[in-house]
């Protein structure tokens, strides 16, 4: 079993009957909500909200009942992955292009945990390019104010034309040499026009499952 089905997999450990559950998005998260349907089959009683169309489509499939924000007003835990977790467990996310439900499902759930194998430990946030998801219209200029963060922005791209988010926008996927301040780099990338959000998620997490080689798991809270 690689690291992400093993940690994917021990994420329903913390799932309960009665639950409303956050579901994430991704290849990690894919293991959680393929063994949630499993439990759900046998009779665990859960609702469910996605992040994505994707996820969405996967939980239907599998039979897991859905609901939304209109019939709940708290989701009890959120699982998720990420793409890189800092030494301070501040979060880039969005590599699979949801991060805006991400966000919104995660800052409305009262525990939020992390599936992610070890590749993604990083000592500092930014190897991996920040994804900005921002409004098409005037795009260009939104990446221009957005580059004088220090960071260089690259449109997302599938087949040569922008990559379309679940909401309708766009991805810019930003590099920057290293993001010292995650927490503060959140809060003002937020406030130029035409940002809608971006991937850092500082400090939000309440527990993380982190998938090792030798097929343990580490437990960090
Ligand atoms: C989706 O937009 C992302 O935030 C994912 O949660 C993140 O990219 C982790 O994905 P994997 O589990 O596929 O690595």
């Amino acid at each position: 079993m690689n690291a992400k089905q093993l940690v994917g997999e021990k994420a329903v450990d913390y799932i309960k009957d009665g639950m409303v559950v956050g579901l994430g998005t991704g290849s990690t998260v894919y293991w959680t909500i393929q063994k949630l349907g499993q439990l759900v089959k046998e009779g665990l009683s859960i609702k469910g909200i996605p992040t994505s169309v994707r996820t969405e489509e996967l939980a239907k499939e599998l039979g897991i009942p859905l609901t939304d924000f209109a019939s709940v007003d708290r989701i009890d835990v959120t699982i998720d992955g990420a793409d890189e977790i800092d030494s301070e467990l501040n979060l880039i996310k969005g590599g699979g292009g949801a991060l805006l439900r991400e966000k919104i499902v995660a800052a409305a759930s009262a525990q939020l945990i992390i599936v992610a194998d070890e590749s993604k430990l990083v000592k500092q946030l930014g190897q991996f390019p920040l994804p900005v998801e921002v409004i098409p219209f005037g795009w260009e200029n939104t990446m221009k104010k957005i580059a004088e963060f220090g960071c260089q922005p690259r449109l997302r791209l599938v087949d040569d034309k922008p990559d379309i988010t679940d909401n309708g926008n766009y991805i810019l996927d930003c590099k920057f040499d290293k993001i010292t301040k995650p927490e503060q780099l959140n809060k003002e990338l937020n406030t130029i026009p035409g940002v809608v959000e971006n991937g850092l998620f500082p400090n939000i997490a309440n527990m993380f499952l982190i998938g090792k080689k030798d097929g343990k798991v580490n437990v960090i809270t």
